[in-house]
C-alpha cells in the first residue's frame, strides 16, 4: 500500500483545477483496495473513489483519502452466436473499453464513444450519449460494500437507472464502489442507432448509407470532436448541467413567452435543451475571469485560462442558475458532482 501525502490533484480531474489531497493511494487490486480502506477507517479518514475525474468539481482542498482505482482487465463469455457477455474491471478507461468492443465487432456502446471517464463510474450516473444509455446494455455490476467489505453484484434493477441517475447517486451514496461491470453486447445484427438527428446528418456527409458499428462509432467521435472541447486541451466536465424536465402546464405557460423553445415531451414531462436556454440568456462564449461557457455548445463549462478555481467555476455556474431561472422560471440542476 503506497500512501502518498499532500497529493495534488490537478492531473486527476478534467477541469483541471489545482487543488490537494491530504493523502492519495492508486490500488491495482481487490485485497490492496480492502487493505486501504481498513487503513482510511481506523484512522478516521473521509473517502472519496476517484476514476477518470471528468464528472467531479472540485471546489476546496480534500481533507480525506482520496483512492484511485485501477483495476485493469476485459474478459469476454460468448453467450450464443448473437451474443456476448463482456466484463471490464472499474480502471479501464471508458473510450479504450469502446474501442475494444469495436475491433472485436460487438455492437451497442458505439454510440457512447469518446465519453470521457473509467468504466468504473459509467453505471453511476447512466452515461449517455446520441440515443443510448448504458443501461440499454448493462447487464449487472460487483461492487464492494464499503461497509462490510463483502463484494455484492447489483443487476439491472438494483441498479434503479433513470436519466443520468441510478441508486449509486441516490440511496446507495457513499455506500459502495464499484468493481467492474458487465455488457451484454452483439456478436453480429447489429442494432445501429442513427435516430439522433446528428447521427444521421454526419453518416450523410459521409455518404453512409447502411453504417456499420465502427462508422456509427466514427461519425460519434467526428460530431463530440467538432462541438465538444477535448478536456485534455481545455479543461471540463462534458454538460454541467442536466437538461431539466418540466410539467406540461409549466411548459404551455412558459411556451406562451418563448413558443420557438425547443421541447421533448415524454409524459406528464417536457425535456427542455438546457444549453439552449443557457444559450438564451447570452451566456454562450461568455467568459468571466477564468472561465467561460464554451462557445460551440453553451451546456459545457470550461476553464478557459487554465487557471480557474473550483470556486470560481462554481460561481459561474450559480449565475447560470440563477438567469435561467429569471428569464424561464425554471431551476437547472448540476450534474457534476461539487466536492
Ligand atoms: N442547444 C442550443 N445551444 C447550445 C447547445 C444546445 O440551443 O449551445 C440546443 C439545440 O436545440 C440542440 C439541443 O440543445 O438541438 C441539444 O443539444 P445537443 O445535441 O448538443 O445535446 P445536449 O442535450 O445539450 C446531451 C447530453 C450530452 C450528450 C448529447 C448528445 C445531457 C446533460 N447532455 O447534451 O452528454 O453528448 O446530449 O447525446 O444530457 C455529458 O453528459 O457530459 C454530455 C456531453
Amino acid at each position: 500500500m503506497n500512501i502518498q501525502e499532500n497529493f495534488s490533484l490537478k492531473n486527476h480531474n478534467t477541469f483541471g483545477v489545482d487543488v490537494s489531497a491530504k493523502y492519495f493511494a492508486e490500488v491495482s487490486s481487490l485485497e490492496e483496495l480492502i487493505e486501504t480502506i481498513k487503513f482510511s477507517k481506523t484512522h478516521s479518514l473521509a473517502i472519496l473513489f476517484l476514476g477518470g475525474g471528468s464528472n467531479i468539481l472540485f471546489t476546496q482542498d480534500f481533507e480525506g483519502i482520496v483512492i484511485q482505482l485501477h483495476l485493469k482487465g476485459i474478459e469476454e463469455e460468448y453467450l450464443n452466436e448473437n451474443e456476448v457477455l463482456v466484463t471490464s474491471k472499474a480502471g479501464e478507461n471508458w473510450h479504450e473499453f469502446v474501442l475494444f468492443c469495436l475491433n472485436k465487432n460487438y455492437g451497442g456502446l458505439e454510440n457512447l464513444s469518446l465519453i470521457p471517464g473509467n468504466v468504473g463510474t459509467s453505471p453511476m450516473q447512466n452515461i449517455g450519449a446520441y440515443g443510448t444509455e448504458i443501461k440499454d446494455t448493462f447487464v449487472n455490476c460487483k461492487v464492494l460494500n464499503l461497509e462490510t467489505l463483502e463484494v455484492e453484484k447489483f443487476d439491472h434493477q438494483k441498479c434503479n437507472f433513470g436519466y443520468r441517475e441510478s441508486v449509486f447517486k441516490r440511496e446507495g451514496k457513499g455506500k459502495y464502489v464499484i468493481l467492474e461491470v458487465t455488457f451484454k453486447l452483439t456478436r453480429k445484427n447489429h442494432v445501429i442507432k442513427t435516430d439522433y438527428g446528428a447521427i444521421k446528418s454526419e453518416l450523410q456527409d459521409l455518404g453512409i448509407e447502411n453504417p456499420t458499428i465502427q462508422e456509427v462509432s466514427k461519425a460519434v467521435i467526428s460530431i463530440r470532436q467538432s462541438k465538444l472541447p477535448n478536456p485534455k486541451v481545455i479543461g471540463n466536465a462534458g454538460s454541467f448541467f442536466k437538461n431539466p424536465s418540466i410539467p406540461t402546464d409549466q411548459f404551455l405557460i412558459v411556451r406562451e413567452k418563448h413558443p420557438e423553445m425547443p421541447n421533448y415531451p415524454q409524459g406528464d414531462l417536457v425535456k427542455i435543451p438546457a444549453g439552449w436556454l443557457i444559450e438564451q440568456c447570452g451566456w454562450k462564449g461568455k467568459q468571466i475571469g477564468n472561465v467561460a461557457s464554451h462557445e460551440l455548445q453553451a451546456l459545457v463549462i470550461v476553464n478557459k485560462t487554465g487557471k480557474a478555481t473550483g470556486r470560481e467555476i462554481y460561481d459561474f455556474s450559480a449565475m447560470i442558475i440563477d438567469s435561467v431561472y429569471q428569464k424561464f422560471g425554471i431551476a437547472l440542476e448540476r450534474e457534476v458532482n461539487i466536492k
